[in-house]
């Protein structure tokens, strides 16, 4: 073992693969040579996913074009490039050859006249090539989903089309999984608004594992406001709906896991895509319910090496916290989530720590508000020009918290409510 991949060492079991540890590089631009697995492996990756294999050819196949929105932590693109299968089989062969930690795995649609046998058919051939696994990319929202978005009629229904159909997923788990010996990981979209149903079904036809994609289309920003009809991708003439990721997308792919976790109990397994950048975002995935930690959009910025000090840094936290592995922390918060019905609510009212406040009147326009009014008053001494300090009317606060997000200065604190105070405040 070379010292990078010492350091990301994390031992993970799933789905009977030993894995360095749980962090895998998703299918994407990111997996597309064997140099890139040469690399992937030396910097200690638990799994690499190759790029989307189309058989027989890929349907749409474009240069890429990408953007990366720093200000937003997005990332955008419609133009893509997918490979064929020959050539995948080929960076499966020769990677398994050089890779000492980490396991290969495919990511495969069939789309021609075979249906089913010709997914079994791809899936073999990778099993043959010696992948650690197969999985069946039944999320990518960028090819015919991202037709029948943009209005158009579709001829094919591949990705997010077919992976919002729970009858779709299981037929094509059922069938690679009665022929074929290697894990089965089905990668299945939210773009339906029923990821959770569609898991269960992939869980219940045989996937041994259900990776949530975690993207989304979207538009993208509109760079120049005068142009509107410009693209926002470069090289690209017309604007297009984009396939969205990065770490913007977090919230909604900790849902996408939390929802598969919960709909489908603890025995299954997940890998979690979406937004996960550093080590902090590791722990929040597979508290919401991931075995696995799957990331694209961050090896397109950072490469690969950056792993090692994230597991050093994510290895410091389970020790302080007493994790005695990375499944131990799974699942943590899926128990505790509740509903606005059920939800217990602390009983305070804000004030404000007047020496903290400089007179800004943020807190003023807070439209939900009636509680905040500016008065005379010193405030933080030397920062306060204005000679205003903000004020509470206890009797008006509803305790929204509001303010506190606001106040530049951390002026606000939490107060009891007056013990006459019978009427609520809207
Ligand atoms: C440029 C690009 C290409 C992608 N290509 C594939 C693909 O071929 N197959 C696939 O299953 N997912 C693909 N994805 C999705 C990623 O593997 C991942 O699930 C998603 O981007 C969310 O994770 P992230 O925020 O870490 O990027 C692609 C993502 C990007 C950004
Ligand atoms: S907590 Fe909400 S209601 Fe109370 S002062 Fe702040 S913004 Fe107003
Ligand atoms: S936002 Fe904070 S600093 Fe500004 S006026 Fe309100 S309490 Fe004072």
């Amino acid at each position: 073992m070379n010292e990078m991949q010492e350091k990301a060492y994390l031992p993970t079991k799933i789905a009977g693969l030993e894995l360095h540890n749980p962090f895998c590089v998703g299918s994407g631009p990111t997996v597309k040579t064997t140099e890139m697995i040469r690399q992937i492996d030396e910097a200690g990756w638990g799994a690499a996913f190759i790029k989307l294999t189309i058989d027989p050819e890929p349907y749409i196949n474009r240069e890429p074009r990408y953007r990366w929105w720093a200000k937003d932590k997005l990332h955008t693109f419609t133009a893509e490039k997918r490979i064929k299968l020959d050539e995948a089989l080929k960076i499966c062969e020769e990677g398994k050859k050089l890779a000492k930690v980490t396991k290969i795995m495919s990511n495969i649609t069939y789309d021609g006249p075979d249906g089913v046998e010709g997914w079994v058919r791809m899936a073999k051939a990778f099993e043959d090539a010696g992948a650690d696994g197969n999985e069946l990319n039944m999320c990518c929202p960028n090819m015919s989903f991202n037709v029948e978005v943009t209005g158009d009629e579709i001829k094919k229904c591949t990705g997010a089309s077919m992976g919002r159909s729970p009858h779709l997923v299981a037929e094509v788990v059922r069938a690679v999984k009665a022929e074929t010996n290697i894990p089965l990981f089905a990668k299945i979209t939210p773009e339906g608004g029923n990821i959770a149903q569609v898991s269960k079904a992939a869980f219940d036809a045989g996937a041994d594992v259900v990776s949530s994609v975690g993207n989304r289309l979207g538009v993208p920003p509109i760079p120049d406001i005068n142009n509107p009809k410009l693209s926002s991708q470069m090289l690209q003439d017309e604007p297009s709906i984009t396939c969205l990721s990065g770490p913007w997308l977090k919230p909604l792919a900790l849902r996408d896991v939390y929802e598969i976790r919960k709909y489908n109990g603890s025995l299954v397994s997940v890998c979690g895509y979406g937004g996960m950048a550093k080590w902090k975002d590791y722990i929040e995935m597979t508290m919401m319910g991931a075995d696995l930690i799957g990331m694209c959009t961050e090896t397109m910025l950072r490469g690969f090496d950056f792993l090692h000090k994230e597991i050093t840094q994510l290895k410091k936290y389970m020790e302080r916290n007493n994790y005695a592995t990375f499944k131990a922390m799974r699942d943590t918060i899926v128990p505790e989530v509740r509903t606005a019905k059920s939800l217990h609510l602390t009983e305070a009212v804000a004030i404000v720590n007047e020496p903290k406040c400089i007179g800004c009147e943020l807190c003023m326009p807070i439209g939900h508000c009636y509680a905040i009014e500016m008065k005379e008053g010193k405030g933080w001494e030397g920062k306060n020009k204005k000679g205003i300090v903000a004020l509470v009317d206890a009797y008006k606060c509803t305790g929204c918290s509001t303010c506190f997000d606001l106040c530049p200065t951390d002026a606000f604190r939490w107060t009891s409510v007056p013990k006459d105070r019978t009427v609520i405040p809207v």
